[in-house]
């Protein structure tokens, strides 16, 4: 076990607590990706997030509570929607952005006016923001612009000694982010796709949210920059996934796939990850995967597509993310 890294257990827990309450960050799992949080009452606390991940300081982010009920400490209203909504998903991969308190620092908010919130409900989660007694903030706990973390090596490869702990929970359960929804006027808008799927959201609801990026009050997207994975990678069509190949390996490409079907023999990938068939199995295992294909030293990463329909909408959204060559979503 590297320095940073520790098992969880009440002393930990409590250590982690005492390192927020003096302004240190630590980085936790939550049933999503790691976080890297630091408390969300301490602006300068929180800038040394931006610091540690190398990410621009006006990007906002979600500030974790350990109760539904704290929600009203840190926002000026939650309307209706809002309280339905956490209600059926809270603690879970939900964030409600709602109209932000006056006292929400604008480091949290990155200057606008609403604030991410988020009750998880991973037990290492909960047990440390029950012990350190207020809002966590906590973006994703990786370098800004790479993969998020979903197992706490992976937060000490990015971060090294960026972060005072890690608190080691194993891998994360749903292994991408959690969706995100506006609840700023009448009409909830789906920022970002994720841990609850949208079919969820419109029972609860009664209609399917409005899918919104351009008019989404967001950080801003338009920097280029490096991207994650490192190593190329482009989506394939499954039934143009083996003729790509041999192509590719005809011209001597180093070739690393990520697909759902088996690899066949000889065909000329170096690196083979077979991905479950499954849509929640997929993401689970989505980020280790990308993390490990980009290890592998290959000129490409060939990711096949996944298919169409609802159980697969936050999948598609990383895999589009993961293959263009510039992200309006590195945080
Ligand atoms: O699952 C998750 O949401 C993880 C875990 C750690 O909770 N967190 C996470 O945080 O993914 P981050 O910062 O990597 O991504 C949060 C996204 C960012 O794109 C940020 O711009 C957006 O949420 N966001 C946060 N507060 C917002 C706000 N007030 N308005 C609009 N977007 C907001
Ligand atoms: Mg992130």
């Amino acid at each position: 076990m590297s320095a940073g890294i520790v098992p969880v257990d009440a002393a930990a827990i409590a250590r982690a607590a005492a390192l927020l309450r003096s302004g240190e960050l630590v980085a936790f799992p939550t049933e999503t990706v790691y976080g890297l949080g630091a408390d969300a009452g301490n602006a300068d606390a929180v800038r040394r997030i931006f610091a540690a991940k190398g990410r621009p300081a006006d990007h906002p982010v979600i500030v974790h509570l350990a109760a539904p009920v704290d929600a009203a400490h840190w926002a000026r209203a939650v309307p209706d929607a809002a309280r339905r909504l956490a209600e059926a998903f809270w603690p879970g991969p939900l964030t409600l952005v709602l109209p932000r308190a006056a006292h929400v620092s604008d480091a949290v908010t990155g200057g606008q006016d609403s604030v991410g919130l988020r009750v998880p409900s991973h037990p290492v989660a909960r047990a440390l923001l029950a012990a350190f007694r207020g809002g966590v903030a906590a973006p994703s706990a990786n370098r800004f612009g790479r993969i998020s973390p979903t197992t706490a090596r992976h937060v000490a490869d990015d971060l090294g000694d960026g972060v005072a702990l890690i608190l080691d929970g194993g891998a994360c359960d749903v292994g991408i982010e959690s969706t995100i929804v506006a609840c700023l006027g009448d009409d909830p808008v789906l920022l970002r796709p994720g841990g609850i799927g949208i079919d969820r959201l419109t029972r609860v609801l009664g209609r399917a949210p409005r899918t919104a990026a351009a008019e989404a009050p967001r950080a801003s997207g338009t920097l280029a920059s490096h991207y994650a994975p490192k190593t190329p990678a482009t989506l394939v069509a499954p039934d143009a996934l083996h003729a790509e190949i041999r192509q590719l390996a005809a011209r001597d490409e180093r070739i690393a796939v990520l697909a759902r079907t088996v690899a066949r023999r000889g065909e000329g990938a170096g690196a083979w990850v077979q991905a479950p068939a499954d849509a929640a199995a997929y993401a689970h295992e989505l980020y280790a995967s990308l993390r490990a294909l980009d290890a592998a030293a290959a000129d490409v990463i060939l990711i096949e597509a996944v298919p169409e329909g609802p159980a697969w909408l936050a999948v598609r959204d990383r895999l589009a993310r993961a293959t263009r060559g510039e992200d309006d979503d590195r945080d």
